[in-house]
C-alpha cells in the first residue's frame, strides 16, 4: 500500500548550496527558497549553522535566515552541530533545527570531527536545549547504506543511531544515502532494521542520485509506509565530504513520479520548475532535473 500523501522535504537551499564552488548571493538564496515555498513546498531546509571554515558557502546563514519572510504553516529548519550554532540559530530565528549524525566512523570524523559516540553526547545537549526553546528538531543519519571510506555499512549501525536520535527527541529521523550506493534491496535491508526502533512516520528517507537509483529507493520506501522524502530542486547538492557524491535526488522528478502514482504533495510542479530554472540559471548550469528537462522541450 501507498500513501495517499507524501511530504517533501526540500533540502537544496542547504544540501545543495553547501557544495557549490562559487559564491551564490544570499539575495538568491533568500529568493529561491520563497520560490520553493511559493511552489507549495511546506518544509524548506534553509541552511547550517556550521563552522564557516568547514563550510563557506553557508557562512551568510544568519542572513538568510532573518531574510527569508517565514510563512505560517511551512516549517525552515537549519542544521546545527553544536550548541554554539544553535544558539546562533535560535538569534536567527529558527523554529526547527537538525542535528547530523552518521552511520559511519570515518565520515563522522570527516564531516564534524569527532567519533559517532561523541556526536551523540553533543547533540543531546542540542536537542535538550532545543526542546526547552519548544523546537522541532530533525536527526539525520549519514552514510545509511555506505561510506566513502569503509565500504558497506551495516544496518545494525544504522539503526543504533537512529534509535539514539529518536530517543534524544528527534520527531523525524532522515536517513541519508550519502553517496547514492544504495539499491532497493539494501535500502529495504536498512529500513527494516531502523523500523524496529522508530515508527514508519517518523521516517524520512534522504537519497543522492549517484547511481541513478534514488527513485526506485524512493519507491521501495514507500512500499514500506514511509511518507517523507528528502530532495533538491534541480538535483542540486553534493557533500563536500563525500567524494564523488553527486547531488540529491531533484525534487522535480519526485513530484512526477509521486503525481503519477496518483500520491499527493501540495506542491505544484510547473512553480517548482521555475524555481529550479532561477537556481540553474544562477548556476550556469543546465536543469538538473529530467522532469524539467523533458517538459521544457515540449
Ligand atoms: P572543529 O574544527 O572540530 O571544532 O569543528 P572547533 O570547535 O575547534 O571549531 C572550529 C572553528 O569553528 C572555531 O573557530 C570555532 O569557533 C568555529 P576558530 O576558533 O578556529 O576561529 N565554530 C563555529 N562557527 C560557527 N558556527 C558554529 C561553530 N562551531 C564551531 N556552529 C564542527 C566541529 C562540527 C563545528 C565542524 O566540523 C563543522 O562545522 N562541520 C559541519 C560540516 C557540514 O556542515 N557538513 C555538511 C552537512 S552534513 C551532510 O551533508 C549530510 C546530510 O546532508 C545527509 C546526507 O546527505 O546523507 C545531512
Ligand atoms: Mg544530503
Amino acid at each position: 500500500d501507498l500513501p495517499s500523501f507524501v511530504k517533501i522535504v526540500e533540502v537544496g537551499p542547504r544540501d545543495g548550496l553547501q557544495n557549490e564552488k562559487g559564491n551564490v548571493p544570499t539575495s538568491v538564496k533568500i529568493q529561491l527558497i520563497h520560490k520553493l515555498v511559493a511552489a507549495g513546498l511546506s518544509v524548506v531546509e534553509a541552511t547550517s549553522f556550521v563552522s564557516p571554515k568547514w563550510v563557506p558557502q553557508l557562512a551568510d546563514a544568519k542572513e538568510v535566515l532573518k531574510g527569508i519572510q517565514q510563512m505560517p504553516n511551512v516549517r525552515y529548519p537549519v542544521l546545527t552541530p553544536n550548541l554554539r550554532g544553535f544558539e546562533a540559530a535560535v538569534a536567527a530565528g529558527a523554529k526547527e533545527i537538525a542535528v547530523f549524525a552518521s552511520a559511519s566512523e570515518s565520515f563522522s570524523k570527516s564531516n564534524i570531527n569527532c567519533t559517532i559516540d561523541e556526536s551523540l553526547v553533543r547533540y543531546r545537549d542540542v536537542t535538550a536545549a532545543a526542546k526547552k526553546h519548544g523546537l522541532l528538531i530533525r536527526g539525520y543519519v549519514s552514510c545509511v547504506i555506505g561510506c566513502p571510506v569503509e565500504g558497506a555499512i551495516d544496518p545494525s549501525k544504522v539503526a543504533y543511531v537512529a534509535k539514539e536520535l529518536y530517543n534524544m527527541g528527534c520527531s523525524e529521523i532522515s536517513l541519508g544515502d550519502t553517496i547514492g550506493v544504495g539499491t532497493p534491496g539494501s535500502v529495504v535491508a536498512m529500513l527494516e532494521a531502523v523500523m524496529s526502533f522508530v515508527p514508519a512516520d517518523k521516517i524520512a528517507v534522504h537519497f543522492h542520485d549517484t547511481y541513478g537509483q534514488a527513485l526506485a529507493n524512493i519507491l521501495v520506501s514507500l512500499q514500506m509506509g514511509i511518507s517523507i522524502v528528502d530532495s533538491s530542486v534541480s538535483g542540486l547538492g553534493g557533500c563536500p565530504y563525500a567524494k564523488g557524491a553527486t547531488g540529491n535526488v531533484a525534487t522535480e522528478d519526485v513530484v512526477y513520479m509521486l503525481h503519477g502514482l496518483g500520491i499527493e504533495t501540495n506542491v505544484d510542479l510547473n512553480k517548482l520548475m521555475e524555481a529550479g530554472e532561477y537556481i540553474s540559471k544562477h548556476l550556469g548550469r543546465p536543469l538538473g532535473s529530467k522532469t524539467a528537462a523533458a517538459l521544457r522541450k515540449l
